[in-house]
């Protein structure tokens, strides 16, 4: 049984096995919340996001998480849709960024891991239908990890996640 989390702080701070960053094709690190795990990890991140990358929209491609502290195994690095007004494909693209991340994350053996809002920055997806499907696509997707924490970094995401989750409950 998976258990889903919702919580309001700094996702460099969270104490999982996987952290995930919205991240652009490149992997080499931006602003927003890759730009804060890329400083928090060090300057190996963008060393090995740049080996194993380019990222397809959509997709997600792992790395080691270097220097976070709290210790964290790995980083998995996926590609946000660019809103584009919601008729260009952007929802299954958001909903392709978590599939790809929990299965990435089974795949690593991991039992817990850590999202931001994904697109929901730079990007410009609306938070409140962001957070739907965020929470819809990790209930409808199986997987051997026990917990998934989403972390909102300010009041707006979080009172979405938290009204997302209320709607599925
Ligand atoms: N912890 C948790 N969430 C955070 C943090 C943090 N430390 N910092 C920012 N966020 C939140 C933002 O408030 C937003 O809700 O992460 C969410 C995603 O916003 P962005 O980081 O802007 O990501 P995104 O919209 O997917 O845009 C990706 O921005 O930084 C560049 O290189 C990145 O080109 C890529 C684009």
């Amino acid at each position: 049984m998976t258990v889903i989390e919702i919580v309001l702080g700094d996702i460099t701070r969270e104490h999982v096995d996987v952290i995930v960053t919205a991240a652009n094709e490149s992997l080499l690190g931006g602003g927003g919340v890759d730009g804060a795990i890329h400083r928090a990890a060090g300057p190996r991140l963008a060393q090995a996001g740049g080996t194993v990358g380019p990222c397809e929209p959509g997709d997600a491609l792992a790395t080691p998480a270097f220097d976070l502290d709290p210790p964290v195994q790995h980083v998995i690095h996926t590609v946000g849709p660019i809103w584009e007004g919601g008729d260009h494909g952007e929802a299954e693209v958001l909903a392709s960024c978590y599939r790809r991340s929990l299965q990435l994350a089974d795949e690593l053996g991991a039992r817990t891991i850590a999202f931001p809002m994904i697109a929901t920055g730079v990007y410009g997806y609306p938070p409140d239908q962001a957070a739907g499907i965020a929470v819809a696509t990790i209930k409808s997707t199986p997987t051997g990890l026990q917990q998934v924490r989403l972390v909102a970094f300010d009041e707006e995401s979080h009172r979405h996640l938290r009204a997302a989750m209320a709607a599925v409950s």
